[in-house]
């Protein structure tokens, strides 16, 4: 029988270049409130939900809001984070991504995405990869943000494959984590200090070769 495994991306810092626009967008936010926010402090926010990303800004500050108050920042936060996606296309998509991608389908690997951003469907349509994902599942589906594995488990369920048969790349800690739980193979895509918790870790795409996707498969 053919080897059939269960691929899963996340997709901000892992397919697309978008992380750096999420940081930028919170940022702005950040100095307008009068707060620091730096790339060390934005690690706690990858992978993290909009809502908690936000709290999370907040207690850094020591800055108390009321909900009416959040909601507006949450709304300015994704309107300035949009207005960097406007015109994105293919060259969006990080180094060595689209071959990884290519090679699964044409071994006929599941495909899904597995991600916490409510905005992940017009990114992979201007971006033009949507075809290639078998599944998809984002921030409008789960109720619980990683490091909960909800998001993980719901795609791999959509692929029909079982948890030891699915394989997660991500560039965030929450991320690791939530494959980790749900005994998904985790692979960190990013920094080896960040990422220590993930199975298998890499740079980049670029150092991910046939021969360790062909391991993966068998
Ligand atoms: C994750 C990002 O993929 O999605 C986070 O790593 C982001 O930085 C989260 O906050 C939610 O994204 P969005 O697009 O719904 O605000
Ligand atoms: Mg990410």
């Amino acid at each position: 029988m053919t080897n059939i495994k269960a691929f899963i991306f996340d997709l901000d810092g892992v397919i697309v270049d978008t992380a750096r626009y999420h940081f930028l967008a919170w940022q702005k936010l950040a100095q307008e409130l009068g707060i620091e926010f730096t790339h060390e402090h934005n690690e706690q926010l990858k992978g993290v939900s909009r809502v908690r990303s936000l709290d999370i800004i907040l207690e850094l500050g020591g800055v108390q809001a009321s909900q009416e108050e959040k909601d507006k920042w949450l709304i300015q936060k994704n309107e300035d984070y949009l207005s960097y996606l406007v015109n994105i296309d293919e060259s969006e998509i990080l180094p060595g991504v689209l071959p990884v991608l290519h090679y699964l389908k044409n071994k006929n690997q599941l495909i899904a995405l597995g991600s916490a951003s409510k905005n992940a469907r017009p990114i992979l349509e201007k971006t033009g990869v949507m075809p290639l994902f078998d599944a998809i599942v984002d921030g409008n589906d789960v109720s619980n943000a990683k490091p909960d594995p909800e998001v993980f488990l719901q795609a791999a369920k959509k692929l029909n494959a079982t948890n030891e048969n699915s394989i997660v790349f991500e560039d965030s800690v929450a991320g690791i984590q939530a494959a980790n739980t749900a005994n998904m193979v985790s692979i960190g895509i990013g920094d080896a200090t960040t990422l220590h918790e993930a199975k298998h870790l890499f740079k980049d795409f670029t150092f991910i070769d046939e021969a360790f996707l062909d391991t993966l498969i068998n």
